[in-house]
């Protein structure tokens, strides 16, 4: 079973229109649905904004369907040089860059316990979603880190900071802590983000404006490579 995550409902609604639903459960006050997407099993979920969302939407996920993997589907600011608009970012990391005990001597967005940094995702995953994306992305497909906070990013002096910090291509709230939860159970994840804004002074405009067409490009990504998954998965 694959189990799909986004963080506002126009980031699901695409899939879920196109889920055979066979059973909806309520957990924590998130309505898990599972059945079949293009054939797939999946279980599919709404987890709202902000990374503790995130984080209890992704462990109530894994102990009650133990997916074998899990998918970040949704929109971000890009803030990475030529990322645009429009544009795919698959995270080969993710990093929470309010995550700071840097007074302590720590790098920034060190986690202590699992004593990381950077999230790896599925290296096999994000190679199979970069090479669906080409049709619907054309050239506009970037692969690099995500850095997640409980913060909408809008200004170009905080966008930069973030580049300059984590090396980071585009920001958004919720990755960074799914791909720590699924870390933190060894479950393999990925995360694919539409860029909706560019996280600088006009980035809550062009949120307003373009978040539904960017998440609706994501979710249409993932419906066309989730048989390819499942296959990969498998063997
Ligand atoms: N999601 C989409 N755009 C974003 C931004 N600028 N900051 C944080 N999350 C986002």
């Amino acid at each position: 079973m694959i189990g799909i995550i986004g963080a506002m409902q126009v980031e699901i609604a695409g899939l879920k229109d196109k889920m055979e639903i066979k059973e909806t459960k309520q957990i924590a006050g998130i309505s898990f649905y599972s059945g079949t997407i293009h054939g797939v099993d999946c279980v599919l979920a709404c987890c709202s904004p902000g990374k503790v969302n995130a984080a209890v939407c992704t462990q109530c996920m894994i102990l009650e369907y133990h997916p074998s993997l899990v998918i970040n589907s949704g929109v971000a600011g890009g803030i990475g040089e030529g990322v645009h608009m429009g544009d795919l970012v698959v995270a080969e990391s993710v990093v929470q860059h309010d995550m700071d005990t840097s007074a302590l001597g720590d790098p920034k967005g060190y986690v202590s316990g699992p004593d990381i940094t950077y999230f790896p995702a599925s290296a096999p995953v994000v190679e199979a979603i970069l090479k669906a994306a080409v049709p619907i992305y054309a050239g506009g497909t970037h692969q690099g880190i995500i850095a997640t906070g409980d913060q909408f990013i809008g200004s170009n002096q905080k966008l930069m900071e973030i580049r300059n910090d984590f090396g980071a291509i585009c920001c958004e709230m919720e990755g960074g802590s799914i791909g720590h939860t699924c870390y933190l159970n060894q479950v393999p994840f990925a995360v694919i983000r539409t860029i909706s804004d560019n996280g600088n002074d006009d980035a809550a405009t062009d949120f307003m404006q373009f978040a539904k067409d960017a998440a609706e490009k994501s979710t249409r990504l993932l419906y066309d490579i989730l048989p390819a998954l499942e296959i990969g998965i498998r063997s």
